[in-house]
């Protein structure tokens, strides 16, 4: 995937606490799922052990600039940005992830600032990063079109977006299976993530253009599972030089 150079804008938004920000809030913009929080900080290790954390590597990779994270859990994706990258703005409205991530803010080979906040409502300046990065999190926000808007937003013209999600799965009995679970109990079990929505569409759909796209099994599993199917990829925001 190609590099994305630094904004003419600098790091507006910034609180100058290179490592860590405001892990508070308790606001409006919190989003409490505390049995969730504390099941995703140990499967999120395993999940890295299985396969993830190379594809996190994969995601950011040449990065630079300012970049802003959405929904940034516990902070796994804190360890693989790369030394171009001048800041991380993650955003995070669970509180006990978010305690979580501005601990992993601590070790993190670049600056990171974690703050309360949600995708639909990023608490950020406009046109303030460089890129923006998606990790398994458009598939738990409560507006996925509203969350895209607000990437758009915050990004200057022709920013990078990094994104790996779920998936629609490529057969008919599989995106039954995916509707049902959507319908019924994953969202509730899962802190609210859906695995048939269409992130690759919602980009589209906001003027966002898909440049870079690879579709992914993530777990391989001998027999595909309605979770298994993602997509990787980079996008870019509208405006910006040709
Ligand atoms: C599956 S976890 C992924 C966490 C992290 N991105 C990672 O790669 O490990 C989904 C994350 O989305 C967050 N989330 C849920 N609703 C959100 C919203 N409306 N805005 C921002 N983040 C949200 C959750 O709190 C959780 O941290």
């Amino acid at each position: 995937m190609s590099q994305t150079g630094p904004s003419r804008h600098g790091d507006h938004g910034d609180d100058g606490d290179d490592h860590g920000g405001d892990p508070g809030g308790g606001g409006p913009q919190d989003r409490p799922h505390p049995v969730f929080a504390r099941l995703y900080a140990r499967a999120s290790a395993r999940m890295d052990a299985e396969g993830l954390a190379d594809l996190r590597a994969e995601l950011v990779r040449g990065l630079a600039g300012t970049v802003v994270e959405v929904g940034a859990g516990n902070g796994r994706m804190f360890a693989h940005y790369p030394p171009g990258v001048t800041r991380v703005q993650a955003v995070e409205p669970e509180p006990s992830l978010r305690a979580l991530a501005t601990a992993a803010a601590a070790s993190a080979p670049v600056p990171v600032t974690v703050r309360p906040g949600t995708a639909e409502r990023l608490p950020l300046p406009d046109r303030s990063a460089d890129a923006a990065v998606l990790c398994l999190v458009l598939c738990s926000v409560a507006d996925p079109r509203a969350a895209v808007a607000e990437v758009v937003r915050v990004l200057r013209p022709g920013g990078t977006v990094r994104f790996l999600e779920h998936a629609v799965a490529p057969t008919r009995g599989l995106r039954v299976v995916q509707r049902t679970l959507d319908a019924t109990v994953w969202p509730l079990l899962t802190g609210g993530c859906h695995t048939s929505r269409d992130p690759v569409g919602t980009l589209t759909a906001a003027g966002v253009a898909v440049t870079d796209l690879r579709a992914l099994r993530y777990p391989v599993t001998q027999v595909p599972t309605p979770v298994t199917h993602h997509v990787l990829g980079s996008a870019r925001t509208p405006g910006g030089a040709p």
